[in-house]
């Protein structure tokens, strides 16, 4: 008898070691790398973008009870570079303390600075920083910190905007409009609980605590954003762009009261996870850029302790093309903080069936890619990225008669400039974002690669290609990784 009890305790103690040992937290199959996204758990909309004192701020929607969406909290990460993240504590709780997988849960929305105590909530030397957020079927709500984010108190009179079970309100976003020296703030709606309506409110405000109805423009759904950007970089030729939540967007003029239309509704993302766009706030004007990060909706992470990740951090322009004013969007020059030693190749003519793949020694999961092509008599050219010895993985590839670049199974049409095509890709564990022609086009997308599969191939078919310039970076880990 003795023998087996024995076996049972050494199983239990073998079980309770394995049980013990820390997980490879940030280091898991499909983690992306570089991307940010919450140590456990579900995360959707990014939220409350705000820059203050060196550190940007990013909270977002988070369920801290599981991998699926639901009883919506802030979670909260801040960087002094954009692309390092830490993780802090959960930043606000649901309301009236709620239990409900909805009701009076932190639905999506923005931050700002209080610069002059408008809302006169500030206590010390530190500004305000303040949230705007909605509470679901509680009303639009502000919290507020007075400790450069580390704790947040709630507005003891919210409801600012109050709940109007007609309309579905949500999502609010609030900026600084300097012509008419007051805030404005988008709030997604639906009046009248008409289909036809949902679209985008504006609002007015001093003290950014009494809020005035101003205008409502149709044709819109969910996480609005309004932003100002020059057109070719020119300080006296601005428009004001839009948004939509699936990244889609207008041009055209505002006067702090009302949004006039100069353009058709443009897509701002042609790959397939691209959702809930927003841009920080309080960006100092020394820096002046516009930055915008967006969830990567509908990217799946099997087995994974968490799910969800959140775009690059890009900065957006306006640039005049024949067809009219486009958006750009364009990765962070942070980028940079993260290259590995990597590899440049210049001037590579390249003959089907006779040069044997230029990047044949590349052996990376994480990337940055960066490459000017001139189409000479090629029918098709692109990567085969997450290659694995068969020769197998997921392609980039662009089609010179049809003029589409395609990935995972959605395309767009680039025009190549002067002949040449410009492809810059950022290669994660589980996303794949390409910027064609200097971000002109953009793909988002989430994938699941080949296990063990890290080559890389330069593919072209039917004819020359040359590579006027290749530059591929391995990209170093932004977490504190366990191996
Ligand atoms: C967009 C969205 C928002 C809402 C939030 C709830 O993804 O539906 O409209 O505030 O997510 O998590």
């Amino acid at each position: 008898m003795k023998f087996p009890i024995l076996l049972i305790l050494f199983f239990i103690s073998a079980f309770s070691a394995t049980a013990a040992k820390p997980v490879k937290i940030y280091n898991e199959l499909y983690r992306p790398q570089f991307h940010f996204s919450p140590e456990i758990n579900w995360q959707n909309d990014p939220n409350g973008l705000v820059f203050y004192k060196g550190e940007y701020h990013l909270f977002y929607q988070y369920n801290p009870f599981g991998n699926e969406w639901g009883y919506m909290h802030w979670g909260h990460a801040i960087s002094t570079d954009l692309v390092h993240w830490e993780q802090l504590p959960i930043a606000l709780f649901p309301d009236n303390d709620s239990k409900d997988k909805e009701v009076c849960t932190e639905f999506s929305g923005s931050g700002l600075v209080d610069e002059n105590n408008v809302t006169g909530l500030q206590k010390g030397d530190e500004k305000t920083i303040l949230l705007f957020y909605t509470s679901q079927k509680c009303g639009q709500r502000l919290a507020y910190s007075n400790d450069k984010g580390r704790t947040w108190t709630k507005y003891e009179k919210n409801p600012i905007i109050a709940f109007n079970e007609t309309d579905d309100a949500r999502d609010p976003k609030v900026i600084w409009h300097e012509a008419n020296k007051q805030f404005v703030m988008v709030l997604y709606r639906k009046p009248d609980n008409d289909e036809k309506q949902k679209g985008i409110s504006f609002y007015t405000s001093k003290n950014l605590i009494d809020w005035e109805y101003k205008s409502h423009l149709p044709g819109f759904f969910e996480c609005p954003d309004l932003v100002e950007l020059p057109v070719n970089r020119r300080a006296d030729d601005k428009k004001w762009v839009l948004f939509n939540g699936d990244g889609s967007y207008l041009i055209g003029t505002f006067n702090g009261e009302k949004f006039v239309t100069e353009s058709p509704k443009l897509p701002g993302d042609l790959g397939l996870n691209y959702y809930a766009t927003q841009t920080w706030s309080n960006i100092p004007e020394a820096d002046g850029r516009t930055i915008q990060i967006a969830w990567m909706k509908g990217g799946e992470y099997p087995k994974m302790p968490f799910n969800g990740q959140m775009t690059f951090p890009c900065v957006l322009s306006l640039k005049k093309f024949t067809d009219g004013i486009r958006l750009i969007r364009k990765p962070v020059k942070e980028i940079e903080l993260l290259h590995g030693k990597g590899e440049v190749w210049e001037n590579k003519n390249l003959i089907p069936g006779i040069n044997k793949n230029l990047t044949h020694k590349v052996d990376n999961d994480c990337m940055h890619i960066i490459g000017s092509f001139k189409i000479k008599t090629v029918d098709t050219f692109g990567f085969v990225v997450r290659l694995d010895k068969k020769n197998n993985g997921t392609e980039i590839m662009y089609n010179v008669k049809s003029k589409t670049l395609t990935c995972l199974g959605n395309s767009v049409i680039v025009e190549p400039i002067d002949g040449t095509l410009k492809l810059e890709i950022l290669l994660d564990r589980s996303s794949i974002e390409i910027f064609a022609n200097d971000g002109s086009a953009v793909m988002s997308s989430c994938f699941i690669p080949n296990e063990n599969a890290n080559g890389i191939y330069l593919f072209n078919t039917g004819g020359e290609l040359l590579v006027e310039k290749l530059e591929i970076y391995p990209m170093k880990s932004i977490w504190q990784i366990e191996k």
